[in-house]
Order: C-alpha cells, then sequence, then structure tokens
C-alpha cells in the first residue's frame, strides 16, 4: 500500500507547529515554535498577542518542517489542522493556512480536535498501542478521564467541574510569584520540598470519575494569605510538594478505579500536566498493583505539538473524514 504523507498543523494557544508524519505514527518532523517568552511577561497567555506571533511564524514553521523531513508540498497527501478548542484567533490563523494550502495543492483537509491530538500522542510513541483504553488527559484546558472505545470513538467517563488542572498549576506559581507556566516550576520544586508538610484538601467528589481544583485552589491560596498576614515564612517547595501531591492523588485514584471498574489494562497519559514526574511516578507506582500498564508520551508530545494533531488526523482521514473550505475554528469543541 502507497505511503500516506500528512502535514499537520496546530496554533490553538501559544506554540505554532507544523509536522510532516508518514502512515499517521513516523514523525519524520515536528517543528514547534514557542511563544512563551513573550506571554511569560504578562504572567499568562494573551491571545491578542498569541494570534499576532502566529501570524508572523506559520509560514517558516511548515517550511521548516517540510525542509526537515525531506519533503515538498507535492509529496504531501492531506492537511490536518486543529479547528478547537483554544483560542478563536489563534486556531483561525492555522486554520485559514491550512485551508489555502489544502485548496491551491487541491489535497484533502481534516479538521482536528486538539484534545483528540493528545490522546494520540500516545500512538507515536507507543506503536503497539491500539484502543480500546482508558485515558486521563490533563492540560491547561482539559481534564478528561475517557473511554478510548476505538479510533476517534470516545466515552467520557468524567471531567473538571471548574478549573483544569494545568490551570491549577498555573494559578498557584501565580500566586506564588514562581512565573509561567506554572506546571513545570512546581514539578521542579517540589522535588525540594516534602509533600506531608500541609494537609491540603482532596476533593474525591460523589459523581466518582469527576474532579475538582477549585477548592484545593482556594484552600492554597488561603494558607499563603495566612502565613502572609501573620508574617510567618512561606517554604515554597513545601507547598509545592502538597498541592502537587493533593492534584496527582485525585487523578492517579480515579483513573485506576476507571480502569478497574471498566476492566481496563492501560491507562495512556495525555495533555501537558503529564509531563508531570510525580503524576507519572505515583500512578505508575499505584497501577503496577493491580497489573496495569501506565502510557505517557515524551515530554515533547505531551504539550501542544502538530505531530498529535497528524496522528489523529491520519485515522480521521482514513476513516473518511474530509472537510471543506467552510471548516470554522471551534474554540469550545469537545471531544
Ligand atoms: O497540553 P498543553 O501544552 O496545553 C493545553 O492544551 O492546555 O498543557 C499546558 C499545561 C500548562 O498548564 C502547564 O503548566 C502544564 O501543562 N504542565 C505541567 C508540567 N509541564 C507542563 N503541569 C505539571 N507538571 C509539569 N511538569
Ligand atoms: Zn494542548
Amino acid at each position: 500500500m502507497k505511503d500516506v504523507i500528512t502535514l499537520a498543523i496546530e496554533s490553538s494557544c501559544d506554540e505554532t507547529s507544523a509536522a510532516i508524519l508518514k502512515n499517521g505514527r513516523e514523525v519524520l518532523s515536528n517543528i514547534i515554535s514557542t511563544q512563551i517568552e513573550t506571554h511569560k511577561k504578562f504572567g499568562g497567555v494573551v491571545p491578542e498577542v498569541a494570534s499576532r506571533k502566529h501570524i508572523e511564524s506559520i509560514d517558516e514553521v511548515v517550511q521548516e518542517a517540510l525542509d526537515t523531513a525531506n519533503m515538498d508540498f507535492k509529496d504531501i497527501d492531506h492537511i490536518a489542522v486543529t479547528y478547537g478548542p483554544g483560542l478563536a484567533g489563534a486556531l483561525l490563523v492555522g486554520l485559514s493556512h491550512a485551508k489555502a494550502l489544502a485548496y491551491t495543492l487541491d489535497i484533502p483537509l481534516v479538521g482536528v480536535n486538539h484534545i483528540e491530538g493528545h490522546v494520540s500522542a500516545n500512538y507515536i510513541e507507543h506503536r503497539d498501542l491500539k484502543p480500546p483504553f482508558i485515558t486521563l488527559i490533563v492540560s491547561g484546558g482539559h481534564t478528561h478521564l475517557v473511554e478510548v472505545k476505538d479510533y476517534g470513538v470516545y466515552e467520557i467517563l468524567g471531567r473538571t467541574r471548574d478549573d483544569a488542572s494545568g490551570e491549577a498549576f498555573d494559578k498557584i506559581a501565580r500566586a506564588m510569584g514562581l512565573g509561567y507556566p506554572g506546571g513545570p516550576i512546581i514539578d521542579r520544586l517540589a522535588k525540594l520540598g516534602n509533600k506531608y508538610a500541609i494537609e491540603f484538601p482532596r476533593a474525591h467528589m460523589d459523581e466518582e470519575y469527576d474532579f475538582s481544583f477549585s477548592g484545593l485552589k482556594s484552600a492554597v491560596l488561603n494558607y499563603l494569605n495566612a502565613k502572609k498576614m501573620k508574617n510567618e515564612e512561606i517554604i515554597v517547595e513545601d507547598v509545592a510538594a502538597s498541592f502537587q501531591e493533593a492534584v496527582v492523588e485525585v487523578l492517579s485514584s480515579k483513573a485506576i478505579k476507571a480502569a478497574l471498574d471498566k476492566n481496563y489494562k492501560t491507562i495512556a497519559l495525555a495533555g501537558g500536566v503529564a509531563c508531570n514526574s510525580s503524576l507519572r511516578e505515583k500512578i505508575t507506582e499505584m497501577a503496577k498493583e493491580h497489573g496495569i500498564e501506565i502510557k505517557y508520551p515524551p515530554l515533547v508530545l505531551c504539550t501542544d505539538n502538530a505531530a498529535m494533531i497528524g496522528c489523529a488526523g491520519y485515522y480521521s482521514y482514513i476513516n473518511g473524514r474530509r472537510d471543506d473550505m467552510s471548516l470554522n475554528a471551534v474554540p469550545g469543541l469537545k471531544i
């Protein structure tokens, strides 16, 4: 069978990325131009600035993806592009670029759900991974526990009722003046702290697979304020470790419960928070007792990148999905 070459484009938040894949799982190039340094100054992503930065870099990023893969536009069989969820203006830059290329080259356009992209990052790393399995999607914008029944077929078991897990990391880091994005900073500091130092609440909720992080966030903020009021020293490393432990414990126990209840032997982690070293360690350790295997992508495929979009797009493409020039950005797109 002839190889299928995918050109993928991702621009939903603060990374402009383009990738070339062969047959969905072989990454020939994955170019990521991050805007983190720009947004750091503002303590978070500024949507208007993000759109402008995407416009500035998209051409170059796509060209670099082709050059690195040693390919030309004529070698591409189809285009995969994120059309949601994400920031409207940011999404539109990648989507418009993808549409223009698909139209000019006269090749199929396939819209990809960004969250589905995060899950698919696991297919790239684990060549033998096939549905069905359980996935825990933990990113800056999403926290979902999902049953992957087949390629592109998902059943949501639970989701966050308020903050996403990555958002909680970012907000706590910001409250402690640690910078953006907060996840990697807290992860690093937590290694130096005592995770038993402060007893923060764990929201296990009655809805068994749903999550909530706003109570924990308030508890940490209250703790920090009380310390400041009393002029007491805040041991940032202990706060980071204790907060992180509360998040990781709830994420791990609910994911494992879902796998046990539904009789699955594999849980795949996805999204930026899947970079967290403590989450990787704790869930792997807890899962081992039950004979459950934990899979996760390498760091570069956990955070936003076009390779994961290309992989999800490839499976949609071979399953017959085709989009036309009316495809619009859907900022609130659900999985
Ligand atoms: O998946 P992603 O790149 O973007 C979204 O689709 O949201 O995730 C970004 C999120 C940020 O909230 C960031 O703080 C978090 O992932 N993150 C981490 C770590 N690395 C990135 N959170 C915890 N520990 C980490 N090591
Ligand atoms: Zn993402």
